[in-house]
């Protein structure tokens, strides 16, 4: 029997991509429409400019969203995978969310003081994350830089240690790349940063447990920062035995250990760490912890707790860098509540858990049956599909599989077909309100699509 060997037809692909972006121009008169109105007041005619990094050729506006449901300006309805690329992780809109945001929004939005909930809201998440003590941000960026900052603060060391491929969010500390000679350089798309910010970073290959140790055997790194499984550069999990390796690297040398788990929420109830035994010093945790409403939070040991009270009591007084006035704020606390004590729960990621098997399966079973040399790679109830034969180990590997040419075209014909997945590195989520039947209608269109380009 002879396999015919599978490649993609390039000129097909650039052809495809053509026609399916007059076809989105075309079903898309409104969106099209507001685009143009948005161009008027907008940076790159958006209200973020990351929004026009979307392959469609005109961004797609929003009507509503519910559950794993998304509509357009044009009246299309949409299975989302992408589901705001995490911060929808529950489902759009999960109703006790929004009923206690309604209810909260005519009782105080804000008044830089604790609610009544706030007690609970401390239980909850120690609860959830087995960390017994909390602080509330806006975001998961603000989390992670606060976080660096108490680490420094009660070490009283200077540099942070972070992975190659990682992204932490806006904190400069971690926008940082390895280039090939192995230093640490400051990202090089960064917008306006003057600093060097290899004097206060150090970064190492994933799943190098020599490397970590050598790093902190120096003695100057306060904290290892770092998500269980790398999400941003494809997904990259941890070998058996290197995260706990890291943690008692950590102990060793006196770093502390950040867990970032803002995406590897998605492995289970409690997040990646707390399912693999790991106890970190602190964890962070941003976009889906308030079912999508702006939040994030921190937690940290008993212990890190101490030490942070002591040297905010050595400082002077005066501002300490940390907070900002809307952290904590009631609709947040509401919110908070709302998504800890009857959406995020293991029930939920019960059903969540069994469809994302499914999803896995059949994605599996559509690229074997196309012959395509890819992989998918899952973390609870998110998944990649990777092109290439198997899971990376690190970012280098990861990086060397992306085709962002084929990413766009998929993107978008899957688009025209009424799926939503995220515009990076084909990433889907799946929801408590995805259904087989919605598994059934992504792999049918991603088989098409396969189909159509491949040579
Ligand atoms: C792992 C991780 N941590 C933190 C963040 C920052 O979250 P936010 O953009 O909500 O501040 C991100 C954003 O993608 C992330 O992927």
């Amino acid at each position: 029997m002879t396999t015919k060997t599978f490649s993609i037809h390039r000129d097909r692909l650039v052809a495809l991509r053509r026609s399916e972006a007059q076809r989105y121009l075309d079903s898309h008169p409104r969106s099209v429409a507001l685009a143009g109105e948005d161009a008027r007041h907008f940076l790159f005619g958006v209200p973020l400019h990351w929004m026009r990094d979307w392959p469609s050729p005109a961004a797609l506006h929003v009507e509503r969203a519910e559950g794993n449901r998304l509509w357009c300006a044009d009246g299309h309805e949409y299975l989302d995978f992408c589901l705001g690329d995490t911060g929808a992780m529950f489902g759009h809109s999960p109703a006790p969310v929004a009923r206690a945001i309604a209810a909260q929004a005519s009782r105080g939005l804000t008044a830089m003081l604790p609610s009544t909930l706030s007690a609970e809201v401390g239980r909850l998440l120690s609860h959830c994350f087995g960390l017994p003590r909390w602080q509330l941000t806006l975001s998961a960026s603000d989390a992670n830089r606060f976080v660096l900052r108490w680490a420094r603060a009660v070490t009283g060391r200077p540099k942070v240690l972070v992975f190659d491929g990682c992204y932490h969010g806006t904190v400069d500390d971690t926008l940082v790349d390895r280039g090939d000679d192995g230093r640490t350089r400051t990202r090089t798309s960064l917008l306006g940063q003057v600093h060097d910010l290899a004097l206060g970073t150090v970064v190492v290959p994933f799943n190098d447990a020599d490397a970590v140790r050598a790093a902190l055997a120096r003695g100057d790194v306060a904290c290892v920062l770092t998500e269980p499984t790398l999400t941003n550069c494809g997904l990259v999990p941890a070998r058996p035995g290197f995260l706990e390796a890291v943690q008692r690297a950590c102990a060793e040398h006196g770093s502390l250990l950040v867990l970032d788990e803002t995406h590897t929420l998605s492995s289970g109830w409690g997040g990646q760490g707390r399912l693999q035994g790991l106890r970190p010093d602190f964890i962070v945790v941003g976009k889906a912890v308030a079912g999508g409403l702006p939040c994030a939070v921190y937690g940290f040991s008993e212990p890190v707790n101490e030490r942070m009270q002591a040297a905010k009591r050595a400082a002077p007084d005066g501002h300490s860098g940390i907070g900002t006035t809307l952290s904590a704020n009631l609709l947040a606390l509401a919110a908070l509540h709302a998504n800890l004590s009857e959406v995020m729960t293991p029930a939920a990621y019960d059903g969540m858990l069994a469809t994302a098997a499914l999803l896995e399966r059949r994605l599996r079973e559509t690229i074997a049956a196309a012959g395509a040399p890819w992989t998918v790679t899952r973390l609870g109830v998110r998944m990649e599909l990777q092109f290439r034969a198997d899971t990376p180990a690190d970012a280098r590997a990861a990086r060397a599989a992306m085709d962002a040419p084929l990413e766009a075209a998929l993107h978008l014909y899957l688009l025209n077909r009424a799926l939503l997945v995220t515009p990076f590195h084909n990433m889907l989520l799946v929801a408590p309100q995805t259904t087989p039947a919605d598994v059934e209608q992504l792999v049918r269109a991603l088989a098409a699509f396969v189909a159509e380009v491949r040579a």
